[in-house]
């Protein structure tokens, strides 16, 4: 199998080079409104962003960055093919402005610029990080009335474009070779994620906290799950704030196309020397999955549970009767071309064989 990855250095408020209808999947992270780190990109979005924060405007400030990515948003819904989902990760931002303090809810804006555009919500999730407890001795310290809540969560929103779902020919293989277990289901689809940074942990990179740090990165399992609990194999996943390509490296690894979008040329540079881990990263994701299903598989006997089905490719098995067919991919080669990395992907085998 072969999938296709195109990176382009471009505004993504205008997505040239995607034509209408061909994505199934958008997995992004915007840069959040009224957080300081991305005033600067904003104002050079618009110049009126500046005007409003020099004279202590929150209000007008906020609206005229979620303006700047409205247009974003106009193209999603152009790009995404009819009952494809877009999962947006945003936090809320804090702030104090003229002496003032208050929270501007990005969540609330963005979920009602898709709903405008003709996307349904779907039930969201909230991604609760751990953070450093000294911030939460902030505002007035332990005085009443006038402390206020730490921030500790963001959001995952997630929509669908028009009121389908998507179809598939009965038994598509694409579709049930990209199966999840059943445990897994339980774990992902559920409404608060407190542990992210748990399964894959071991494999992100090196130098990935720093790199996280400066440049708003989210997290690999982030994308990787979204992937896994939303699109198929033979799907591609367009990320229009690319960033460090986090989308990417997941898609790949998950055995999906990808599309990304990125103001900052330097982060294309930096992706090119991550991608040599990309085959090994992709073999021990998948074996980290079956080893952490036979775990389960193990305490679920334990319990005196007993399981009816087994696994086609694997040796185990499973719950429920949709998992028979998972496969997981690893990649075998990847391939440089224009604007982007071709790739091939073949069945990951057992390492237990
Ligand atoms: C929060 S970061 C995304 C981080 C990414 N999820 C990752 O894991 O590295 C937002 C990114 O969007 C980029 N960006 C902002 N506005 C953009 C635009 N109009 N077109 C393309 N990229 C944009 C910024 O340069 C920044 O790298």
């Amino acid at each position: 199998m072969e999938t296709i990855h195109r990176v382009f250095v471009g505004d993504s408020r205008e997505l040239s080079a995607v034509a209408d209808d061909s994505v199934e999947l958008v997995v992004t992270s915007p840069p959040y409104p009224m957080i300081e780190m991305w005033d600067d990109l904003f104002a050079d979005l618009d110049s009126s962003v500046a005007d409003a924060l020099e004279s202590g405007d929150g209000r007008e400030a906020f609206e005229a960055m979620h303006t700047q990515l409205d247009r974003v948003w106009d193209e999603l819904e152009r790009v995404l093919v009819d009952g494809g989902i877009a999962c947006v990760n945003v936090g809320d931002a804090t702030r104090s402005l003229d002496g003032s303090f208050r929270v501007y809810p990005n969540h609330a804006r963005v979920l009602e610029a898709f709903e405008s555009r003709g996307f349904d919500p779907l039930p969201d999730v909230l991604w609760r990080k751990p953070t450093n407890s000294a911030a939460k001795f902030m505002g007035s310290g332990t005085l009443p009335p006038n402390a206020y809540v730490t921030l500790e969560h963001e959001y995952v929103l997630v929509f669908r474009n028009g009121s389908d779902s998507r179809s598939f020919e009965p038994r598509a293989d694409r579709r049930y070779e990209a199966a999840y277990f059943w445990e897994e289901r339980n774990r992902w689809f559920t409404d608060v994620w407190t542990e992210v940074r748990g399964e894959l942990q071991t494999l992100d990179l090196e130098d990935a906290a720093e790199l996280r740090e400066r440049s708003g990165a989210y997290p690999f399992e982030i994308p990787y799950r979204l992937i896994c609990m939303y699109s198929t194999y033979g799907d591609t996943v367009l990320d229009p704030f690319w960033g460090t390509g986090t989308t990417t490296l997941a898609a790949m690894c998950a055995g999906r196309g990808s599309i990304g979008y990125e103001l900052e040329e330097a982060f294309l540079e930096a992706f090119d020397r991550r991608i040599d881990d990309v085959p090994a990263m992709s073999r021990s994701i998948g074996w980290a999955r079956l080893e952490r299903h036979r775990s389960f598989v193990e305490e679920y006997r334990a319990e005196g549970s007993t399981l009816d089905y087994d696994a086609e490719y694997y040796d185990t098995s499973v719950v429920t009767k949709m998992e028979r067919s998972i496969r997981f991919r690893e990649v075998e080669s990847i391939e440089n071309v224009a604007d982007g990395y071709r790739i091939e992907h073949e069945p990951l085998s057992d390492a237990s064989e």
